[in-house]
């Protein structure tokens, strides 16, 4: 059964505006409660059109960014110049356009030699930066998502073992259809956010999404899988959302 908030948009531009509202909201509310705003970003097309837009001095000129610290909720095994890494499309969508301290970005290592290495060494940058959740797991204020065709999230892939992982906060996982090294946040991480944000946009998404929202699966999709301890909230536009069943619609 799926949990959380389900809100649809009637395009990807609606969508967008709506979530930089949200994160404007997030980070002023983090920031007036704690002096702080703690965000991990997603990789992926969807989380891009996100970025690009906050990037906007409508959005941008909302958010303290030298109160901002953003993270990663996984990484490709590549170093940070290449076309397929996390950090630099958040860096050329966004990051380079506002002005957040770069000693406020913390990358994953993607290129060090040991993905194992990388990931704990993420791990304990999260513990040594992040507060806990009452029950001692770190906690952003915010988690961005998207969800791939086959309901992954972050890098957390269906049928590999870090889907079981409830004590390591980051892992380095094996994606055997890209025959490449991940390095990922777990499950636990991403249930103790205070605010989970789910982005999903496009046709393509819509028979993923028909499945995620339908009755049980077995085995669940990575992204049934969560179970936020916070606030969780889908964000749809029409078109990911156009074979969810009308009681979902309306
Ligand atoms: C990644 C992302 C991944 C992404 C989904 C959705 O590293 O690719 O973290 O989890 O969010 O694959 O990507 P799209 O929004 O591009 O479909």
């Amino acid at each position: 059964m799926i949990i959380g908030d389900l809100r649809l948009f009637n395009d990807g531009d609606a969508l967008n505006y709506a979530a930089a509202q949200r994160w404007v909201q997030l980070a002023e509310a983090a920031i007036s409660a704690r002096g702080k705003f703690h965000i991990a970003l997603s990789g992926g097309s969807t989380p891009r059109a996100l970025y690009q837009r906050i990037a906007n001095p409508d959005f941008a000129t909302r958010i303290a960014w030298d109160r901002v610290h953003v993270y990663f909720g996984d990484e490709r095994t590549v170093p940070p110049d290449n076309a397929d890494s996390n950090f630099r499309m958040a860096k050329e969508a966004l990051l380079d356009h506002v002005p957040i301290p770069s000693a406020q970005i913390y990358r994953m290592e993607g290129e060090m030699e040991d993905a194992h290495e990388a990931a704990t060494k993420y791990a304990r940058l999260l513990s040594s930066r992040l507060p806990m959740s009452s029950q001692g797991i770190v906690q952003f204020d915010l988690l961005l998502l998207g969800v791939g065709p086959d309901g992954h999230i972050a890098s957390l892939f269906p049928g590999t073992p870090v889907l079981h992982e409830r004590a390591r906060l980051v892992e380095a996982v094996f994606v055997e259809k890209f025959e490449t090294w991940r390095i990922t946040l777990t499950l636990p991480v991403i249930d103790h956010a205070r605010h989970v944000l789910i982005l999903v946009g496009g046709e393509g998404k819509a028979p993923i999404m028909r499945d995620v929202f339908a009755a049980r699966t077995t085995p669940p999709y990575p992204v049934q899988l969560i179970n936020p301890q916070g606030v969780l909230e889908w964000y749809l536009d029409e078109a990911a959302a156009s074979l969810l069943p009308e009681a979902l619609r309306s």
